[in-house]
């Protein structure tokens, strides 16, 4: 075989080869980025260890059950939010809560930090300002949007294809990657988040969250908008 040839066939094996070796039929757990009683006195020990280990492994066990169940597998958990149409109606339901859990939390561990950056930067706040006028005004609407919420849900910061910003809410484990949207940071108001330390008091888990949220994920994901990293 020619060198010419030989170097079309490798290239062709592995164009072909690619889509069935990067598609994953078992999705791992994202390791929390900090220790369970970092974000003291805001979020508790006993919040942080119950969230994850009960609630997010939950999900995670519970989505690869039921991918071993169908054979269905996917590029990512974020993958196969994205394509639910295409998702066997039998179980869709079941994937939009279980991969929705898996892929909203793994986001939302990112979002937080004990010592990260609580107010963005740049290119992002520069487009937070473009859309809300100020800083504070954009907390305020987000603060609104995430107290209120009718029952379990979420309160995010995404941006379409253009990266035109927006504060989004969803209900259960809706993720706004299946309305086409780009997930930039999120906010978890089940009351699983904040009842151990905050009982009924929803208002002031999302005012302490403000001392904890980090930007860092969010800018990093804003500036590869239009890059392959967000295109998948
Ligand atoms: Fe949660």
């Amino acid at each position: 075989m020619k060198r010419l040839q030989l170097l079309g066939f490798i290239v062709g094996a592995v164009v072909w080869t690619a889509p069935i070796f990067s598609r994953v039929c078992e999705f791992k757990l994202s390791p929390l980025p900090y220790e369970y009683d970092a974000l003291e006195p805001y979020i508790s020990k006993d919040i942080m260890q119950l969230h994850y280990e009960s609630h997010y492994k939950g999900y995670l066990s519970k989505l690869n059950a039921l991918l071993k169940e169908t054979s269905e597998c996917a590029v990512s958990v974020e993958e196969l939010l994205k394509r639910l149409d295409t998702i066997p109606g039998s179980i869709r339901t079941a994937v939009v809560n279980n991969a929705g859990g898996v892929a909203n939390h793994t986001l939302f561990w990112k979002s937080m930090s004990p010592t990260g950056k609580r107010k963005p930067g740049g290119k992002m706040l520069r487009a937070l300002k473009d859309k809300w006028g100020t800083w504070e005004k954009f907390k305020d609407e987000f603060t609104r949007a995430a107290k209120g919420v009718f029952g379990s849900g979420w309160v995010w910061v995404c941006a379409d294809a253009q990266g035109m910003l927006s504060i989004v809410t969803t209900t259960n484990q809706d993720s706004p990657l299946s309305q086409g949207l780009i997930p930039l940071l999120n906010l978890d108001v089940w009351e699983h988040a904040y009842y151990l330390q905050y009982f009924s008091k929803r208002d002031a888990y999302i005012d302490a969250w403000w001392q904890v949220v980090d930007w860092t994920a969010a800018q990093n994901l804003y500036s590869s908008i239009g890059t392959k990293q967000t295109l998948e």
